[in-house]
């Protein structure tokens, strides 16, 4: 089979090498891809929101199945449209990607179907949001409705700073369109668990638990980035808390989401924090996570291929997914400076990797042989290992054989998940 997968980034990369896998697969483009993608995919310039090129391929190639795996063009009906001309594909289409292209949506959906949340007030002018906000407790979240390429939560630990955060949104527009309407919510503690799960619109299949580690520095210092780490499974998610979760919170979702007419199918990721008042959704989205895939797919014992199939034919059964015993840890080396401003084009030399470890490319072009530096997080580098502790290990010992001179990374990713042993 001729497969394609949208997208370029480290994410892609790891869904790549999980069909490479499959049998029943003979060649993966992927678009637009990147020079690490390139060691196991055939690359085409063609950007993952271009919707109309894409279709235009897919033709052209006779390609029989797409993977979309973006926010952006799920959001834009890339699937819809891949559909439109007969390629079948995993993904949700755009009716429902708007559980992610919509805050507004999602929380009120939420709140309709009695599901687990911050409590919550939508704003769509900025008087009103401002004049919300002199009384409302602090802290408090301000997230802008739309697509904000993961930058448009803010959380306000002053007063001044939730009338900035509102300000900068509505009024100097700094995240554009996605910023014409607001949730501001209530601000909420505990553990943060992500679940990625496959659905087909009438089955839940979750996959191993994992955590990710957002902010840019060590101890949860600086700023948010797209995430700097992570590991699977995450221990604060017991078996217990995802029994509650799938009763309160997954066939919920799923449930709600065929009841208004918006069935999803695809991967459907649950951003959880565990409360002291139980699981509540911090937010959905209608992908897989970057960088969760990189831990939970090296951990998937069976055909990918197989499951996606399923997931777009409404077979799927949860003894399709099957996951190893062991655990996985991602480190995320970035340019210096992100996720601000870094510069690009250094040369980065890869260790071998083992049967247990992989090094995901996210930012990187070829120039020749050589690879280069093309973005703000530039590589993944994943081991696997039979508990927490040794994943960790071998993860960063093979994260300080890589060679780029232009790279940081944290040197905590999972130590607050081994802290859970602990308490
Ligand atoms: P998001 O972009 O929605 O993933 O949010 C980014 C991060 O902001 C999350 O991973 C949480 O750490 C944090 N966050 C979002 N909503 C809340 C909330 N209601 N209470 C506390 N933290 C939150
Ligand atoms: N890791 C968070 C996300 O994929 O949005």
């Amino acid at each position: 089979m001729k497969v394609m997968v949208i997208g370029g980034g480290g994410r892609e990369h790891a869904i790549i090498k999980a069909l490479k896998k499959s049998p029943k697969i003979n060649t993966i483009f992927a678009l637009p891809g990147n020079g690490g993608i390139a060691d196991d995919a055939t690359c085409v310039n063609i950007g993952a929101k271009d919707i109309s090129a894409i279709v235009d391929f897919a033709k052209s190639e006779n390609i029989d199945y797409a993977v979309v795996a973006p926010d952006d063009p799920l959001v834009l009906g890339c699937v819809d449209a891949l559909n439109e001309i007969g390629i079948p594909c995993f993904g949700p289409n755009k009716a429902a990607a708007i559980i992610e292209g919509s805050k507004v949506f999602s929380k009120n959906l939420m709140k309709k179907y009695g599901i687990p949340t911050a409590d919550y007030f939508v704003f769509n002018n900025a008087s009103d949001a401002l004049e919300h906000l002199k009384t409302a407790e602090i802290p408090v979240v301000i997230k802008a409705d739309g697509l904000a390429l993961g930058k448009g939560v803010i959380i306000a630990t002053t007063r001044d700073e939730a009338l900035d955060a509102v300000r900068s949104i509505m009024e100097d527009k700094v995240f554009g369109e996605s910023g014409n309407n607001i949730v501001v919510e209530e601000f909420l503690t505990g553990p943060e668990v992500s679940v990625l799960a496959f659905t087909d619109g009438k089955t839940v299949v979750p996959m191993v638990s994992s955590m990710d580690h957002k902010r840019a520095g060590d101890n949860d210092t600086g700023l948010n980035t797209g995430g700097m780490g992570t590991v699977a499974p995450n221990p604060y998610y017991t078996e217990d808390i995802a029994k509650v979760c799938m009763e309160t919170i997954f066939l919920p979702t799923v449930n709600a989401m065929n009841a208004e007419g918006r069935t999803f199918k695809g991967c459907l990721y649950f951003g959880l924090m565990l409360t002291p008042k139980g699981p509540k959704v911090i937010e959905y989205n209608c992908r897989f996570g970057d960088p969760e895939t990189q831990v939970v797919l090296p951990l998937l014992e069976s055909d990918i291929f197989t499951i996606m199939q399923a997931v777009t034919n409404e077979t799927l059964t949860p003894e399709m997914v099957k996951f190893k015993d062991s655990a996985a840890c991602c480190v995320i080396i970035a340019s210096k400076g992100y996720p601000v401003k870094y510069e690009n084009g250094f040369e980065i030399k890869l260790p071998a990797t083992t049967i247990d470890s992989s090094i995901y490319v996210a930012g990187a072009k070829k120039d020749g042989e050589k690879l280069l530096s093309a973005g703000g997080r530039v590589l993944g580098v994943t081991a696997i290992g039979e508990n927490l502790e040794k994943a960790i290990e071998k993860a960063y010992d093979l994260t300080k054989k890589v060679e780029f001179s232009n790279g940081f990374y944290r040197n905590d990713i999972g130590k607050r998940a081994l802290k859970a042993y602990n308490n």
